[in-house]
């Protein structure tokens, strides 16, 4: 049974430049939105620059298993924890930000009793807790205590999590994507969706997907896609 942290510890040089790498990220997102797109508005450049730095990190992460199945030369699975982790540890940054600075911590004022399409801040507080509950499972030691089978259940919810961060931040401010950061995050959640079809699609024609599996797959992209069509179309 692997300790806590055993994993990182041991690849501790890894850890460390990843999240290096990870804050320059965020750095450079915050200085293009605090310089260019919104000047001088250093509250507002943080609520962002979490945003789409994090949001970006997770889309990737996103797209490195499907890669890896449809074209075994591209195999950078082995990097998908770490943009996942430093992805939503970024989105931490920005859920606490935006509950400082545009809420100032009051739960009331974001308005929990509305539907989620007249207030998007909803889907994004649900993606948070399911993301939430990844990023602490998100270690050798969680999965050996929850058992590989369970383990992958609980991180199968990552598609609808993703889909409800994709309606959150594309109806809750959608001026905010009209610049480089946001067609970036944009491009990569198109190719998110359409990698994720793709690697399921040829799952279950080279018949490697039991019927429970191919089960749920279908019925994943039905409702996640009548969630988006309500989100994007019906509104
Ligand atoms: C507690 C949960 C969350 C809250 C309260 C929240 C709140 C907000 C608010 C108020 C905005 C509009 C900010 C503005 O005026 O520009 C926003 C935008 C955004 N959110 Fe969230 N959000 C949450 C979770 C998430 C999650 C889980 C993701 C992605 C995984 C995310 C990604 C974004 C992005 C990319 C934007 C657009 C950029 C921006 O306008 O800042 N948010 N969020």
């Amino acid at each position: 049974m692997p300790k806590l942290f055993e994993g990182a510890i041991q690849d501790w040089k890894y850890v460390l430049s990843f999240a290096a790498g990870a804050a320059v990220f965020w750095l450079l997102q915050f200085a293009y939105q605090f310089y260019v797109i919104i000047p001088n508005q250093f509250n507002l450049s943080l609520i962002r620059s979490f945003a789409f730095s994090g949001a970006t990190l997770i889309s990737i992460a996103l797209l490195l298993g499907p890669l890896a199945r449809l074209s075994p030369k591209w195999n950078f699975v082995m990097h998908r924890r770490m943009f996942g982790v430093c992805g939503f540890a970024l989105i931490i940054g920005h859920s606490a930000s935006v509950m400082t600075f545009l809420f100032n911590w009051n739960i009331q004022s974001i308005g929990l009793n509305a539907s989620p399409f007249d207030n998007p801040v909803l889907f994004g507080l649900w993606a948070y807790w399911i993301l939430f509950a990844m990023f602490l499972t998100s270690t050798d030691w969680a999965v050996a205590k929850l058992g590989t089978k369970n383990w992958k259940r609980l991180h199968r919810l990552v598609f609808i999590a993703y889909t409800l961060a994709v309606l959150h931040f594309v109806l809750v401010n959608p001026s905010a994507l009209n610049n480089l950061a946001g067609q970036l995050l944009l491009g990569l959640a198109v190719l998110v969706f359409a990698l994720q079809l793709l690697a399921f699609a040829k799952t279950v024609f080279q018949k490697r997907a039991s019927l429970i599996e191919m089960g749920v797959g279908i019925a994943l992209i039905l409702g996640l896609g009548a969630l988006l069509y309500l989100g994007f179309w019906l509104k």
